[in-house]
């Protein structure tokens, strides 16, 4: 059981060393993580979102079905996800986030340039991002930005089949909608060594304005 925490350095810092760490972006009423969660107990699973009322249905969820190893954070991820150790996470998880789909709203969008650095940054050598959306343009604009970096690359390996029991892939399943999903996996830098897979002492760097996490 890992100990009550209010920051996701914290809540890293607190898993065993070497044991695994996913983060999921945008984790709405959390489905994928109960799903996923299952045949995962070695893993540490946190489920990141803005809205208070999804964190807490997230977090129920989780508890109902006795998930110690899922935790909840409400807060904007592109904040939060600095607080993470680099090297630190072996998955990120981003299903179905908003499109924004109007032009002059685009830059909404969490799939940035800026965004993508520091999770890449974040992950360990050979961890992976899944990206899924069912906006064609929303796909090419998150696929050509990992193209882009010089330490992710393209990878075959399929995305978890848990990610179909989202609400919105739900949706757009019966929708006969088309889901488009790839994964990246970042190279082996030399800049990871000695980062001791994000097993950082408890009184690391201070904790990020805003983060809150979600209990029952
Ligand atoms: C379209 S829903 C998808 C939810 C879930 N991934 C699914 O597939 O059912 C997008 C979710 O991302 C959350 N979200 C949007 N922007 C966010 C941000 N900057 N940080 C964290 N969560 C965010 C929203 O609150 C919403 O729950």
């Amino acid at each position: 059981m890992l100990p009550a925490v209010e920051t996701l350095r914290d809540l890293v810092a607190s898993r065993p060393v070497g044991s695994p760490c996913e983060v999921e972006i945008g984790c709405g009423n959390g489905h994928f993580l109960a799903a996923y969660a299952a045949d995962r107990r070695d893993t540490l699973l946190v489920g990141i979102d803005l809205k208070a009322h999804r964190c807490r249905r997230a977090q129920e969820k989780a508890d109902k079905r006795g998930f110690s190893h899922v935790h909840i954070l409400q807060g904007a991820a592109e904040w939060l996800i600095r607080d993470l150790p680099p090297c630190s996470v072996d998955a990120f998880h981003i299903y179905f986030p908003d499109p924004w789909p109007r032009s002059r709203h685009r830059k909404r969008r969490f799939f940035t340039m800026e965004n993508l650095e520091v999770m890449a940054e974040r992950l360990r050598p050979g961890g992976r991002l899944h990206f899924g959306t069912d906006f064609f343009d929303y796909y090419v604009q998150a696929k050509v930005l990992v193209a882009l970096h010089p330490q992710l690359r393209l990878s075959a390996e399929p995305a978890p089949e848990a990610v179909l029991s989202s609400i919105f892939a739900q949706r757009f399943v019966e929708e006969e909608k088309t889901i488009r999903i790839f994964t990246a996996v970042r190279a082996a830098p030399s800049d990871c060594t000695g980062a001791a897979d994000g097993a950082v002492p408890a009184d690391g760097a201070p904790p990020a304005d805003g983060a809150a996490s979600v209990s029952g």
